[in-house]
């Protein structure tokens, strides 16, 4: 077998709706061609707004349509927040959001991640020595760990937040990919005026449609769309349009049971060639989302295992991006949708004696 690359989380290229995606674009613009063409409002596509606003049973001025969700988090650190500020994540947390905090002189603190969602008692005392503006957390199927905060923690972070005065921003990509289990209340559902909640189509139909969107208070909306019309004036109607119109036709809901079929026989595969070559090695076993890690074993680094790797044809990413105060040297992501089972047997089986071969070393 080729090389095997357990390195981006990325969605599978048979996962796009192709010939879904090119109906809906020729339909939308037959019918809003102006409106997709021309400059707008610059907290999105009205009708894209107004779906999603039903869709996540909010009203409309509560929610914002972006290029992505990422680039919704450099409009919040440019609305809300100063440089100085301190913005809690979870440790490990979404490496390019470190990335995009640190380029707005942001203080980013890690709070350690459990199998259930970050340690309370280490939130606690976190809040009250560094007063935080925000916690910016990935509560379902964590990026990069896969782990699922649970409902009894949510509650308690939205107790912290209320006693301790911050905003939680809750990324929230890969809450509608649970293959299994019964889904937890989410933050925004809990704390509504402290929550600002973000999700986005690039999972859900492609990456290419660029279409992410925050649900949040109408003042703290207003305030980023302000910054989205200083820096885009308005963003890809083209791309929301067509997302639109492949929405509106219920298009959505098949996808995502689509999704499910696809990537749930990848997670299982990938528990079960950790469990048969790497038994107790799995830190959580996700339910959805696109990840699993580890931890290696005492002794074995990150770095001689993807050296090791790379001599059997497997390529691995380097965990430390993900931890903003340092450590990871021991972590592992392993992104499984983009592989099939077969990849992922084979490419966990040469993950073991890449382990093995590294020990001592
Ligand atoms: C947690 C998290 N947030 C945001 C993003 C970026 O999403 P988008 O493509 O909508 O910008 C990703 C993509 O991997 C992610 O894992």
């Amino acid at each position: 077998m080729d090389t095997i690359n357990f390195t981006r989380g990325v969605p599978a290229n048979e996962s796009f709706p192709l010939d879904e995606v090119a109906a809906a674009a020729i339909d939308a613009l037959k019918a809003r061609g102006p409106a997709m063409l021309q400059y707008g409002p610059s907290a999105g596509f009205q009708p894209l707004r107004e779906w999603i606003a039903q869709w996540q049973g909010v009203s409309a001025d509560r929610v914002m349509t972006g290029n992505g969700s990422l680039q919704i988090v450099e409009f919040l650190c440019l609305a809300l927040l100063k440089p100085g500020d301190v913005v809690f994540t979870e440790n490990p947390t979404y490496d390019r959001t470190i990335t995009m905090l640190r380029r707005h002189n942001i203080e980013v603190v890690g709070i350690p991640l459990e199998s259930d969602g970050p340690n309370i008692e280490a939130l606690e005392a976190a809040a009250a020595k560094h007063k935080p503006k925000a916690f910016y957390i990935i509560p379902d199927f964590q990026n990069p760990s896969g782990t699922t905060c649970s409902g009894e923690k949510r509650r308690k972070v939205a107790e912290i937040a209320h006693k301790h005065d911050f905003l939680l921003v809750e990324d929230a990509p890969y809450r509608p990919l649970r293959y299994r289990g019964t889904e937890e209340p989410s933050l925004y559902s809990i704390a509504p005026e402290r929550t600002l909640f973000m999700c986005s189509f690039t999972k859900l139909i492609a990456p290419g449609v660029r279409t992410g969107f925050i649900i949040g208070r109408p003042d703290l909306i207003h305030k980023l769309a302000k910054v989205a019309e200083d820096t885009y004036i308005s963003p890809g109607y083209l791309a929301q349009g067509i997302t639109y119109e492949w929405c509106q036709r219920g298009l959505l809901q098949p996808q995502i049971e689509r999704l499910k079929k696809l990537y749930l026989p990848r997670l299982d595969a990938c528990l079960a060639a950790l469990d048969k070559y790497m038994p107790g090695a799995v830190d959580a076993r996700p339910d959805g989302g696109f990840f699993i890690s580890l931890t290696l074993p005492e002794g074995v680094l990150t770095s001689t295992v993807r050296a090791e790797a790379a001599k059997r044809g497997l390529n691995l990413s380097d965990g430390l991006a993900f931890f903003p105060n340092g450590g990871g040297e021991r972590f592992l992501r392993l992104p499984f949708c983009a592989l099939t089972p077969a990849e992922i047997e084979e490419g966990v089986r040469r993950l073991a004696e890449s382990v093995d071969a590294s020990r001592g070393r």
